[in-house]
């Protein structure tokens, strides 16, 4: 059994990934933290409080960095809306008035130093609580099992400029830093998680069945897959959306359905055009280094296991999963999936 601490910014994708991590047999999750990200900290917690609200988790909540390490923060609303949710926390009215601010880091350091190699943190936003836990006690952090990162681009287009993914983008400073203190951090990159992909149509079928086994997340997941898709249909001209949250969550619990090199990886943080960039030299196939990227994965096996975990279906025509799978044409790792 994983123990795990869940670090986001939820967010729509962050949002199935809670659901999802919440609903696996090998992990339990001990504590969530919130950073801003995708929107700003206050509405972050907000979500994660709804979350395990309708989730029914016994679990604690502290919230945590409401600015980068050294930047001004830049949210991503246009994806996700204003409330992180696609507006449906919004316009239901949804508020938890009471809850203390701040301690995410401490108690990052706290749940490190109880359960040590036991712990997996899987981090689902930009990586400013996990800096600044690393800043109170590095031997804690590093004593841990691993950080799952949802973040980075290696080798393909960025989502939020060029050369960057917005996890990393958003606080490239945190990110350098946990890595320059020499903590080992297991990168999901994009290039990975762009090669899967809900269609609308999918989505609206999934959600028709997740009426019968968990009625109380369907108005909310409905509201925030919408907006999320529309999103993408304008950004992107694609009628569907990304799980990047999600597949890290699978990629913590169940690395078996992953392919991961070691490489060794550094974060641009001086670039006027770069800055965030995730740098691994990806000629020299190196297998020590102070991170793992994930490759490839069984994303076949995911979808089934998203789909009946989250939403309580399966999807049984097999035009229908193939439909899930995106061949970039970057042709992203190429030359390690061969
Ligand atoms: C990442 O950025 C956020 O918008 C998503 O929640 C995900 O964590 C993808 O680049
Ligand atoms: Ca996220």
């Amino acid at each position: 059994m994983r123990r795990v601490v869940i670090d986001t910014d939820a967010g729509v994708d962050d949002s199935i990934a809670i659901a999802y991590a919440s609903r696996l047999p090998d992990a339990t999750i001990e504590l969530m933290t919130t950073v801003s990200g995708n929107v700003p900290v206050s509405e972050v917690t907000q979500n994660v409080l709804y979350l395990k609200k309708i989730l029914r988790l016994d679990v604690p909540v502290f919230s945590g960095a409401d600015v980068p390490k050294s930047r001004k923060l830049i949210t991503a609303t246009e994806v996700h809306g204003k409330d992180g949710v696609g507006g449906y926390r919004i316009s239901e009215g949804i508020a938890f008035p009471a809850w203390k601010t701040g301690g995410a880091a401490t108690a990052i350091v706290r749940a490190a130093k109880k359960y040590g190699k036991r712990l997996t943190i899987i981090s689902l936003g930009p990586m400013t609580n996990i800096a600044r836990a690393v800043s109170i006690d590095q031997g804690a952090i590093k004593g841990i099992g691993s950080i799952v990162q949802m973040g980075g681009v290696f080798s393909g287009y960025g989502n939020t400029t060029a050369f960057t993914e917005f996890n990393i983008f958003v606080d490239p400073e945190a990110a350098s830093y946990v890595l320059e203190n020499g903590v080992k951090v297991t990168f999901v990159p994009l290039d990975l998680t762009e090669t899967f992909f809900l269609p609308r149509n999918i989505v609206t079928s999934l959600l028709m069945k997740t009426g019968e086994t968990s009625p109380e997340l369907v108005p909310l997941f409905r509201k925030a897959l919408n907006y999320y898709i529309d999103y993408h249909r304008h950004a992107d001209k694609l009628d569907g959306c990304y799980m990047h949250d999600p597949i890290a969550v699978a990629a913590a619990i169940h690395p078996e359905w992953f392919r991961f090199i070691g490489s060794s990886v550094s974060i641009e943080t001086l670039g006027r055009f770069t800055a965030g960039m995730t740098v691994a030299d990806l000629r020299k196939k190196t297998v020590r280094g102070n991170s793992r990227i994930a490759v490839a994965f069984d994303a076949l096996t995911f979808l089934d296991d998203l789909a009946s975990r989250v939403f309580g279906a399966r999807i049984g025509n097999s035009a229908g999963r193939r439909s899930c799978l995106r061949q970039r044409f970057t042709a992203n790792f190429r030359d390690f999936l061969r």
